[in-house]
């Protein structure tokens, strides 16, 4: 289909450019596919499978990454190992996941390294030669602090097990600790979101990540919401819980610096701040998804067809999108939003040769008119009381310059 054409400033949405698009990434992200059990909200690619499938996995991943490393000519400044559960590795196995990326990446010395990490998943031994390999930064999912909360979400976890986890990273040298929270799950109510920021809170850690639940199609939450058994708060009480999370953490000197994303001041992901840049990444593992000099990749989602590409020498790609330039300058609007910074008008015209009043008038000017976003000092952001509807705010820039005519607002 052809991309709507629309007038820029003498230009054209189909002339524009992309001048990062070529810039090699400088950032890493690994797929763990593996969790002891699986939480009834989850549509991650993860599956619950014996021993000797990790082995196997871990085989194939390190051939992936040896292709991939062949292909970088830029050091890395940021690693993220997620998943599924990474420390459901064991010791040995995410030793011979390190010696792979350190064998086919060179990293800078100060490369940012996360693990995520479930509660109760991690010993001092583990932990310890996560730190020797260069991991200096964990990211445990904790969702909620309610013991039957975390029953009623499928977790394999207790409160205990959250706060001994952070405990023993402490112990092991680890002090960039992040703790996931989820709201808008069934039956909470806003005194146990309260809570839950309270609990992390008094674990001092300097990150924090406040999911909104989305209810994934082919999750039990969807099937259970289709059958009407889950009992969610309902939209006003979930915003007034997000509310209550941002107020909060504010009061404790946790910067909101991304839709869901708190931190003390240098705190902040730099591994999430490359996604929300727009920047590229590499990606290694099942179901994982990469951007490398203007490609967007989905990898393979089956294990058994994951072994099967690795195996014949082939990248187990299942997808491959061009992104073009006017994609990715909707892109980089979408994404720079989320961030309290937004997006900085200076640098999207360095990179996409417009700005981005030129490059999106209408929109612009109907978000600003409902007080939705504002540009000051350089910036595009949100404003502050359209953080909990961003969603309307992202989706207007979806097809706006390369919808096609028809279909175009
Ligand atoms: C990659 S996931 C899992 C990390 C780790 N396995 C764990 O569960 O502790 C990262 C985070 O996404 C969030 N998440 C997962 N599914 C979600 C959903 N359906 N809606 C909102 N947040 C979700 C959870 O807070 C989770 O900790
Ligand atoms: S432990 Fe994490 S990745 Fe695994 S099923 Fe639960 S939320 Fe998903």
């Amino acid at each position: 289909m052809a991309e709507r054409v629309q007038a820029i400033g003498g230009a054209a949405a189909s002339e524009l450019v992309d001048a990062f698009a070529e810039r090699d990434p400088t950032s890493l992200y690994v797929h763990i596919p593996f969790c002891r059990s699986r939480c009834f909200y989850c549509d991650f690619t993860t599956y619950v499978a014996p021993r000797p499938e990790v082995d196997a996995y871990l085989n194939h991943l390190e051939r992936e990454l040896e292709m991939l490393g062949a292909k970088t000519r830029t050091s890395l400044q940021t690693v993220f190992v997620g998943g599924g559960t990474p420390t459901f590795l064991t010791t040995g196995q995410l030793d011979r996941l390190f010696q792979a990326i350190h064998h086919n990446f060179r990293l800078v010395s100060d490369a940012e390294v996360t693990v995520e990490a479930n509660p109760g998943t991690v010993t001092p031994e583990k932990l310890e030669r996560l730190a020797a390999a260069g991991v200096n930064r964990i990211s445990f999912g904790a969702q909620t602090f309610d013991e039957s909360l975390l029953l009623a979400i499928g977790r394999s976890h207790d409160r205990a097990a959250i706060e001994e986890s952070v405990r023993l990273a402490r112990e092991s040298g680890f002090s960039r600790i992040n703790l996931d929270l989820m709201f808008g799950l069934p039956d909470q109510t806003t005194d146990a979101v309260r809570r839950a920021v309270e609990a992390c809170l008094a674990l001092d850690v300097p990150h924090l990540s406040a999911y909104w639940l989305k209810v994934e199609p082919g999750t039990p939450f969807a099937r259970w919401h289709d059958e009407g058994l889950l009992a969610l708060p309902g939209e006003d009480a979930e915003a007034e819980m997000y509310e209550l999370v941002r107020d909060l953490l504010a009061t404790a000197g946790l910067r909101q610096y991304e839709v869901s994303n708190f931190a003390r001041p240098g705190e902040e992901a730099r591994h999430n701040l490359v996604y929300w840049r727009n920047e590229p990444y590499w990606a290694a593992g099942v179901g994982a998804h990469g951007y490398v000099r203007g490609r967007r990749t989905a990898n393979v989602t089956s294990l058994v067809d994951y072994a099967k590409h690795v195996a014949s020498g082939a990248l187990p790609v299942a997808e491959v999108h061009d992104v073009s330039p006017a994609e990715a300058a909707e892109d980089t609007m979408m994404l720079g939003l989320r961030l309290r910074e937004g997006v900085h008008v200076d640098t999207f015209r360095r990179r996409h040769g417009a700005l981005p009043a030129e490059l999106f008038p209408e929109a612009l000017a109907r978000l600003e008119a409902h007080g939705l976003v504002e540009t000051t000092a350089g910036h595009v952001r949100l404003t502050h009381r359209a953080y909990p509807v961003a969603n309307i705010v992202f989706e207007a820039f979806v097809g706006a310059l390369t919808a096609p005519d028809d279909a175009a607002h």
